[in-house]
């Protein structure tokens, strides 16, 4: 059996190193298949095994993978004629699944082959639940079939746990950002907010009346997906925020050095912060923020311009840890995201747990 995780494209590296190291935690020892640029990695192991990291590796924990599965079978030669019937012939002896994702990796092949995805879904569908492989209507808490296509003729079959993968086919959430959001910048932080918060408590995380601080907010993409959620934003940037947010009458716009700047009282819900600087500096900021008790939620970026990323990455998660560590700080949570929107940076979320 082997596990595969979508990845975005040239970061297979990252995705594997962390896979190896999960599983290598969770006592198996497989190794990792990923061809460069292809958007995917497979992890290669014993059968049981590949089972037992799709129960146990939480998606949402793994910081480079935007999805994880566990392969039932790999057809590479299938015929133009009939796809329909190896896939379900494969699949005679998989335990019934709630919903069938028909995916691509996220590469030019991958997009060059969404035509075939959109025609077979139907009569791969019908197949599949003749055969009693897929429910006839929608089951959120069975196991989801994913069907990865390779190019035309070749298929990856496999599935993930409802309780164990990310809600999007492909891993990749539908964003939609302020109307009018002045910079692209606004998806990263509303993918942020979509991805790495779970619903349940989105309104208890993210709601109107609370105060924000946006930490190099010019233009003011992030800003504006405070705005939207009705929060008061105090923007720290040298340069120009886009009027038409000023006109809310919820930014107020600091000039001043995100690194020195504090808010005059304590009732700041939300650190936000994408400054382009040395990740370091900014990780040690956060940690800061919260030593402080300056603020209860932070999301912000890590710029990744270096070579080896996946290290890098293990290194600020932690003198993040080792510094609130140092300054007896317990009860907090630090995730991180190689989001969709993210290119070479990822998203970090670090939040007091106690209180909501
Ligand atoms: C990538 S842009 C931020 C884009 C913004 N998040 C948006 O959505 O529109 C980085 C910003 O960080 C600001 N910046 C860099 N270093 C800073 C610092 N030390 N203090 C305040 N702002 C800083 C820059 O002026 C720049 O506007």
């Amino acid at each position: 059996m082997a596990v595969l995780l979508y990845c975005r494209a040239g970061f297979e590296a990252e995705c594997a190193a962390e896979i190896q190291e999960r599983a290598g935690a969770l006592g198996v020892y497989g190794y990792c298949k990923a061809q460069p640029d292809s958007g995917l990695v497979t992890y290669e192991c014993k059968p049981e095994e590949g089972d037992h990291i799709a129960r146990k590796i939480p998606v949402s924990s793994l910081i480079f993978a935007r999805q994880l599965f566990a392969r039932v079978a790999d057809l590479n030669d299938l015929s133009v004629d009939d796809r329909v019937a190896p896939m379900v012939a494969a699949l005679k002896d998989t335990q019934l699944c709630g919903r069938l994702w028909i995916e691509t990796t996220d590469t030019n092949d991958g997009r060059a082959l969404s035509a075939l995805c959109k025609s077979i879904t139907k009569p791969l569908t019908v197949a599949l639940q003749t055969e009693g492989i897929l429910a006839t209507k929608e089951i959120t808490n069975r196991p989801v079939l994913h069907v990865l296509f390779r190019s035309t003729h070749s298929v990856v079959l496999g599935y993930s746990y409802s309780y164990n993968h990310s809600p999007f086919p492909m891993g990749i959430p539908r964003i939609r950002t302020p109307k009018g959001a002045p910079s692209r910048s606004a998806a990263k932080l509303a993918e942020g907010f979509k991805v790495m918060i779970p619903e349940a408590e989105y309104e208890a995380r993210v709601s109107s009346g609370m105060n924000a601080v946006d930490l190099g907010a010019c233009p003011g993409g992030w800003t504006s997906v405070l705005v939207y959620y009705g929060m008061m934003v105090s923007a720290v940037d040298n340069g120009a925020m886009d009027a038409g947010l000023m006109e809310t009458g919820q930014v107020k716009h600091f000039r001043e050095d995100g690194f020195s700047f504090l808010p005059k009282k304590r009732n700041v819900r939300w650190l936000v912060c994408d400054m382009v600087e040395k990740p370091v500096r900014v990780a040690h900021l956060m940690a800061d923020w919260f030593i402080g008790e300056w603020c209860h939620d932070a999301m912000f970026n890590l710029k990744l311009p270096m070579k080896k990323r996946y290290a890098a990455v293990r290194q600020y998660m932690d003198a993040i840890h080792e510094r609130l560590a140092e300054a007896e700080v317990r009860g907090y949570e630090l995730t991180a995201k190689h989001l969709y929107h993210d290119r070479e940076e990822i998203t970090v979320y670090l939040r007091k747990k106690l209180k909501t």
